[in-house]
């Protein structure tokens, strides 16, 4: 199987930034993340997406990134949407990790950003809080049916995340 790390997680939990710390702990990886990729191929913003495609649309872009990175990825960490998780080949791309929150803290974290309006402005299924706590209610037993491996992110700093994420992938 590919040698990737797969970060899953709701939105604004912080994979992104988890995978940036990632390759700085170990500097063979090299990180990507699907939502840029797909704005990148498109050349249109996630927003944009939903609003004229819609987000069937979106979900097919998904797929195809999903297709494309578990034949040709390989030694990379990978962010993801928080809707990724439903590819259906998602264990072929590599070890997938569940960065594990409850919704207030994942909450506090976007709205504590010194860009919160933007980071929210930007997710067009973050719009209304309480539409987002379902959605959050709706997925996160999905999460961790779906990982290899689950970990708790609001328990540390980034650093002693990341090094938790290395030493469980490295036991997959
Ligand atoms: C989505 C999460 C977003 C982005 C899109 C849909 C979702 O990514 O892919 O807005 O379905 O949860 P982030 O998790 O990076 O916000």
């Amino acid at each position: 199987m590919a040698r990737n790390i797969v970060l899953i997680g709701f939105m604004g939990v912080g994979k992104g930034a988890l995978a940036r710390e990632l390759v700085r702990c170990d500097s063979t990886l090299y990180a990507l993340d699907t939502d840029d990729m797909i704005e990148s191929m498109t050349n249109t913003r996630i927003k944009k997406i939903f609003a004229t495609a819609g987000e069937a649309a979106f979900r097919a872009l998904e797929q195809k990134t999903a297709d494309w990175l578990a034949k040709n990825v390989t030694n990379a960490v990978i962010s993801t949407g928080g809707g990724f998780y439903k590819v259906d080949n998602l264990k072929a791309i590599g070890t997938v990790v569940y960065l594990k929150a409850d919704f207030d803290w994942i909450l506090g974290r976007i709205l504590n950003a010194p860009n919160a309006k933007k980071k929210l402005k930007k997710r067009p299924l973050f719009q209304d809080v309480e539409k987002a706590r379902s959605l959050f209610a709706e997925r996160y037993h999905r999460y961790e049916e779906v990982a290899d491996v689950v970990i708790d992110v609001d328990r540390g700093d980034t650093r002693s995340v990341a090094e938790e994420v290395l030493r469980m992938a490295a036991q997959q």
